[in-house]
């Protein structure tokens, strides 16, 4: 007779987190290689945004998959959420550091030179309260407000598109895939929350 075997939530939460964050091994051993190219900070850079902009689809696909019964990424919405962060502030950091070496200075030159960084920012900006406020403590101390800030989702997702779409010039593919994936999410979403009983 087969007996269910039950993983404890902790070492599915460990895993789930352990999987997402593979890719960052990935670039980190690359980079220890010297293995990723002849401009790793530029590599850094794309591995960084890349794995926040698909932690993003991810975290927006979890409810509409959870509605058709898949409810496993439902469950890990908020440690993927806080991994995805994880990668857009690495993205953030490797910014300040390899691009402008934490100099004001450098940094408006910057800006004038790819005003598309202010647009991340403010996609990071946005993002910031939800992690801040994604432990159940939060949840219960903002009552219906925490669901009201977590609409900051919505502008995240546009800014973050806007960015990938600005950076893209003649490579549209990508952009536009997500754009098309990202759209559909935020629509299904933004209907949900019509449907929902005040
Ligand atoms: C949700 C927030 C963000 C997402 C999803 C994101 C995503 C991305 C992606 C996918 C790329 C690579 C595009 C490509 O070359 O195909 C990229 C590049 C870049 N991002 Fe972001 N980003 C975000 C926020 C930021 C922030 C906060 C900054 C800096 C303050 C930033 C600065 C840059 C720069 C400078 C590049 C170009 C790197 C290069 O090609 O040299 N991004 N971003």
């Amino acid at each position: 007779m087969l007996t269910k075997v039950t993983v404890p939530p902790w070492c599915a939460t460990i895993a789930v987190i352990t999987l997402y964050l593979l890719p960052l091994a990935q670039l980190a051993f690359q980079l220890a290689s010297g293995d990723l190219g002849p401009d790793p900070a530029k590599r850094l850079m794309q591995g960084t945004g890349e794995w926040g902009l698909r932690g993003l689809a991810i975290v927006l696909l979890a409810a509409p998959l959870a509605q058709r019964g898949w409810r496993s990424l439902f469950r890990y919405r908020r440690v993927l959420g806080l991994s995805l962060f994880f990668y857009i502030s690495l993205h953030l950091l490797l910014f300040a550091q390899v691009y402008v070496g934490w100099s004001g200075a450098l940094l408006v030159e910057e800006l004038k030179e790819r005003p598309y960084v202010l647009v991340g920012f403010s996609a990071w900006l946005a993002l910031l309260p939800l992690a801040l406020t994604s432990t159940n403590r939060a949840r219960r101390l903002l009552g219906p407000l925490w669901r009201q800030l977590h609409r900051l989702i919505y502008p995240a997702t546009v800014l973050a598109w806007l960015h990938l779409f600005w950076l893209a010039r003649s490579d549209l593919g990508e952009a536009l895939v997500y754009g098309v994936v990202f759209a559909a999410l935020l629509l299904w979403r933004l209907r949900r929350a019509q449907l929902r009983p005040r």
